[in-house]
């Protein structure tokens, strides 16, 4: 432990992870407790967040858990009483959720349309609803939103209410960076390209490959520049930089995780 967050609260949505191994979320619960903060954990998954308290136990970490869905308004408000009511202040605040379903606009239904801006924007919104007022009464705090590169590039298949919902928290979160500027919150993105993480053995395949998890790992190596995916790690620690006094003069940022694949053209 180097403590890059030492005495810090770090509210993290999405802890869990749909799959064995690390996520971009429990990666970052984990770190962020391994490097001195106490972590609030919420996710809808009861055991999936268990998992990840699980981990930080064994590590000698502190953590707390609690189950809710980030994309009803009073179940967020009741993560953010539920932290202050665990550890009496939210210093940093990681929105993790987020997911795709392909099609354009003529193939996505207009259900899977809204199901992904609620879940890639509205649950970040609801969150800097409810813990904003918090940061602003603490006198600050940090905010790190997970972006993609979607947001800003097409990775090859049609993601449009991706695409969308991603390049729209780029700007939701420069909007909060910019307003609260002066009271001492920042509000980041990191956006990440390629990953590995149980989200690809779990839907990535089936939604694009068929179920055949061999060839989405191939074929998702082959587009990176390095020749492989980075990983869960690679985002949990721009994430820890983001959320550490480092970058106290960091605000309306994006550190892109891609290892290049923005680089190139498709
Ligand atoms: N893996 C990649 O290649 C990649 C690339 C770019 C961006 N991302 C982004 O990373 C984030 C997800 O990464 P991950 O690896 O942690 O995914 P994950 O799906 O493994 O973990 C997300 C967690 O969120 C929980 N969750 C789902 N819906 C929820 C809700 N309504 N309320 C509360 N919790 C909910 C799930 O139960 C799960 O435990 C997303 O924002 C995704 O868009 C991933």
């Amino acid at each position: 432990m180097t403590g890059r967050v030492e005495g810090k609260i770090a509210m993290v949505i999405g802890a869990g992870s749909v799959g064995e191994g690390y996520g971009n979320g429990k990666a970052a619960a984990v770190l962020y407790a391994r490097e001195g903060a106490r972590v609030f954990a919420v996710d809808i998954d009861g055991d999936a967040v268990a998992e990840t308290r699980r981990i930080i136990d064994e590590e000698g970490g502190v953590c707390a858990t609690h189950v809710g869905d980030a994309t009803k308004a009073d179940q967020v408000a009741a993560m953010a009483n539920a932290c202050m009511a665990e550890y009496g202040r939210i210093d940093i605040l990681h929105n993790n959720c987020g997911g795709s379903i392909p099609g354009g606009p003529v193939e996505l239904s207009e259900e899977d349309w809204n199901f992904q801006i609620d879940f890639n924007l509205k649950t970040v919104f609801l969150a800097c609803k409810y813990v904003l007022p918090v940061m602003e009464a603490q006198g600050g705090g940090a905010i790190v939103n997970i972006s993609s590169i979607a947001s800003r590039t097409n990775i090859g298949r049609q993601l449009c209410a991706y695409q969308a919902s991603k390049a729209g928290l780029v700007q939701f979160s420069n909007a909060v960076a910019f307003q609260y500027a002066d009271k001492g919150v920042r509000s980041n993105c990191v956006v990440p390209g390629l990953m590995h993480t149980p989200l690809v053995e779990a839907r990535v395949a089936g939604q694009a490959y068929g179920g055949d998890v061999a060839k989405a790992i191939a074929d998702r190596d082959a587009m990176c520049p390095t020749g492989r995916m980075g990983d869960a790690w690679d985002v949990a620690y721009a994430a820890l930089y983001l959320a550490s006094d480092e970058a106290r003069y960091v605000t309306g940022a994006e550190i892109v995780v891609d290892g290049g694949v923005t680089l190139k053209s498709f």
